[in-house]
Formats: C-alpha cells, sequence, structure tokens
C-alpha cells in the first residue's frame, strides 16, 4: 500500500544541512495499522509528511497505492492527496466553524453541493461518536472530542490511507485509550490503512500490528509488534520499550542479584513468552525436569492487543548440563530466553 524507496531528507540549517531522514527502505502492507516510534527528533514528522508529500524527498520514491507520487505532475498529485488524510497532535481546527462545519471543509472546498455535503458528514459524525455536538464550536469540546472531529474530517474525502502525527499525545491515557479503540474500528470497518507516529510504545502496544523503530533518520529495527516486543534488538528499542515492559531490573534487585553472581552460582536470564506459551506451564515443568533453581526477580504479564504476553527475568541455578538442556526446552517451547550477563 505504502512503499518508501531509499528515502532521504536534507535541509538546510544554520550549521551546515540536516539530514533528517536517511536511506528509509520501507513497505507498509495495506489494512494494517502501522507504528513508527522514535525519539523527539528521530524524524518521524518528517518521515509521515513525506508519505503524502507535504515534504518533497530530496532522495527516493514514495508509492502509495500503486503510484509513485514522486512522479505526479501537481493536478494528478493533488487528486492522489484526496486518498491520504491525515490528524494532528494539535487538531488544526477551525475555531469559527462549528463541529459539522469542520468536518464538511473538504468537501465545501472540493466543490461538492450541500446536500451530497450532509450524506457524507451526517453518517461520519454517527461515527465518531459526535452527532449530539454537531453544533457546537471547538472551543466548547474536549480535548478527545476535538480529535473526534479531526479523524471525521481526515475521512471525509475517503482515503485510503490514514497519516496520524502524535494524534494522542495531548490526551490523557483513558482519553487516547479511547481514541486508539476507533482508529482500531475504522482500520477494521472501512479497510483503512493506518500510518501512526508516537513516541510512545503504550500507544504501539495498544493498536499497531507492525512497528518500525525510527532512530538519527534510520530505521533500525522492524516487525510484528509482538515479535518486537519479544525480542527488541536495538537499544533504542529497548530504550522505549521500558515504559511498557521492565528491562531494567530495581536498584534493590540489582544489588541483591550482583551478590548472588559474584559468588558463581546461577544465571541471569530473561524469559520472554507470547500466546500459548503464556499459558501453558514451561517454567515449572523446566524446573521439574532439569531439577532447576529458580528465583523470580521481576516481571509482568501484559496484554499486547489481546495477545498474552509476559516477561521476567529470574535468576536460574542448577547442574551445569541441566542448565543449558533447560534453556533449550524453553526455547523449543517458544520462550525467548536471553542470558543477561550482568545486572
Ligand atoms: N523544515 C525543517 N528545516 C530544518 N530542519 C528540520 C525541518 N523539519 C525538521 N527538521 C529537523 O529534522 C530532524 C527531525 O525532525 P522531526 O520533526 O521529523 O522529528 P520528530 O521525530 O517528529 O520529533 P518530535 O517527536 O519532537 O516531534 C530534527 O533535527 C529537526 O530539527
Ligand atoms: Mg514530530
Amino acid at each position: 500500500m505504502i512503499e518508501l524507496r531509499n528515502v532521504s531528507q536534507r535541509f538546510a540549517g544554520p550549521g551546515g544541512s540536516v539530514e533528517a531522514l536517511k536511506g528509509i527502505d520501507l513497505t507498509i502492507p495495506p489494512g494494517e495499522i502501522f507504528g513508527i516510534i522514535g525519539r523527539s527528533g528521530a524524524g518521524k514528522s518528517t518521515l509521515v509528511r513525506t508519505i503524502n508529500l507535504l515534504a518533497r524527498p530530496s532522495e527516493g520514491e514514495v508509492v502509495v497505492a500503486g503510484r509513485a507520487l514522486t512522479g505526479l505532475p501537481p493536478a494528478q498529485l493533488r487528486e492522489a492527496r484526496r486518498e491520504i488524510g491525515m490528524i494532528f497532535q494539535h487538531f488544526n481546527l477551525l475555531s469559527s466553524r462549528t463541529v459539522y462545519e469542520n468536518v464538511a471543509l473538504p468537501l465545501e472546498l472540493a466543490g461538492m453541493k450541500r446536500h451530497a455535503i450532509d450524506a457524507v458528514v451526517s453518517p461520519l459524525l454517527e461515527l465518531v461518536g459526535l452527532s449530539a455536538q454537531r453544533q457546537r464550536y471547538p472551543a466548547q469540546i474536549s480535548g478527545g472530542q476535538k480529535q473526534r472531529v479531526g479523524i471525521a474530517r481526515a475521512l471525509a474525502s475517503k482515503p485510503k490511507v490514514l497519516l496520524s502525527d502524535e494524534a494522542t499525545s495531548a490526551l490523557d491515557p483513558e482519553t487516547t485509550r479511547s481514541i486508539l479503540q476507533l482508529l482500531k474500528r475504522i482500520n477494521r470497518e472501512l479497510g483503512l490503512t493506518v500510518v501512526l507516529i508516537t513516541h510512545q510504545m503504550e500507544v504501539i502496544k495498544e493498536v499497531c500490528d507492525r512497528v518500525a523503530v525510527l532512530d538519527a533518520g534510520r530505521i533500525v529495527e522492524a516487525g510484528a509488534v509482538v515479535d518486537v516486543f519479544l525480542q527488541p534488538r536495538h537499544d533504542v528499542t529497548r530504550a522505549l520499550l521500558g515504559d511498557v515492559i521492565a528491562h531494567e531490573l530495581p536498584a534493590a534487585v540489582k544489588a541483591r542479584v550482583a551478590k548472588h553472581l559474584e559468588t558463581g552460582a546461577g544465571q541471569l536470564l530473561r524469559l520472554a513468552f507470547a500466546g500459548g506459551s503464556v499459558d501453558k506451564p514451561v517454567l515449572s515443568e523446566a524446573i521439574r525436569r532439569y531439577a532447576l533453581d529458580v528465583n523470580i526477580l521481576h516481571g509482568q504479564i501484559d496484554e499486547i492487543q489481546g495477545r498474552a504476553f509476559g516477561s521476567l527475568a529470574v535468576l536460574a541455578d542448577g547442574e551445569p548440563g541441566q542448565l543449558g538442556d533447560a534453556l533449550a526446552y524453553l526455547r523449543a517451547q517458544g520462550v525467548v530466553v536471553e542470558a543477561l550477563a550482568h545486572v
């Protein structure tokens, strides 16, 4: 659905040029909710603005729904852009227009007749749950409701793709969840491809099918959300995951474990489980079979999009051969086992 091929973006800055994107290759399958996460300044907004060519890349190609946008003449580009809706952190609503009029705006600008506009806008307000607020002005509704207006307005031109740049960053956690659930519903019911930019792993965990991690203008890691959560490969990913999964042991636990490891007893492991292996008693089975001593230091069981997910830090001890066999057994059961060399 969306393909970026070797996309780079350079900006002229006071101290020379800034390379905001460096050789980005990215394929976003149709019908998915695709998350792009990164720290501040990583290039997320630049990347999302490149997808609809609000920012033309210095190099590379952008293909959306089979069309290379980078090669289109202006009139055709304008047409192609109608297939890409966008929502923003600060909503970008017109304060002098009602909820209804804000959603109707892109259709008015496209020259649509009043009754045809109503046939589009009213169902959209229903979809986002704002039928009762249609005559209110932006100042008279909450932040979550404003974002619902933003979503309805983005959907008015019946796009195939919805781009979201930190659309929930200005909202409290509960409102964030309700907006994410709305995006998920739209994704499933309308078959819309959603590209979701965020700096919060919580957002990725809640709704995304796949995720790409952006750092200093490069994609450093990408994959199915469950896989990335199970086995993050890049330091930036681990740091971002720190908000959702505790990769770091609490200080008190560290001190205790350090003493233990000095004596050479045991091995510090991180075990990550997903799907089936969460429900099966694989750990207790391993303990029984291989006569291990296992001390659970830290951990959590959570859900990623309705699928169980667990992460445990344990100190395991046993006969050397037995311990190795136990780890092989756990891996065979679908548990990701990572030996932590130090605390
Ligand atoms: N129009 C511009 N001119 C010059 N430099 C720019 C421009 N837009 C972005 N940059 C630079 O490109 C880099 C990436 O910026 P970008 O806004 O894409 O980051 P971001 O990941 O969206 O950050 P945030 O999470 O803070 O929104 C930054 O170093 C920024 O200063
Ligand atoms: Mg940004």
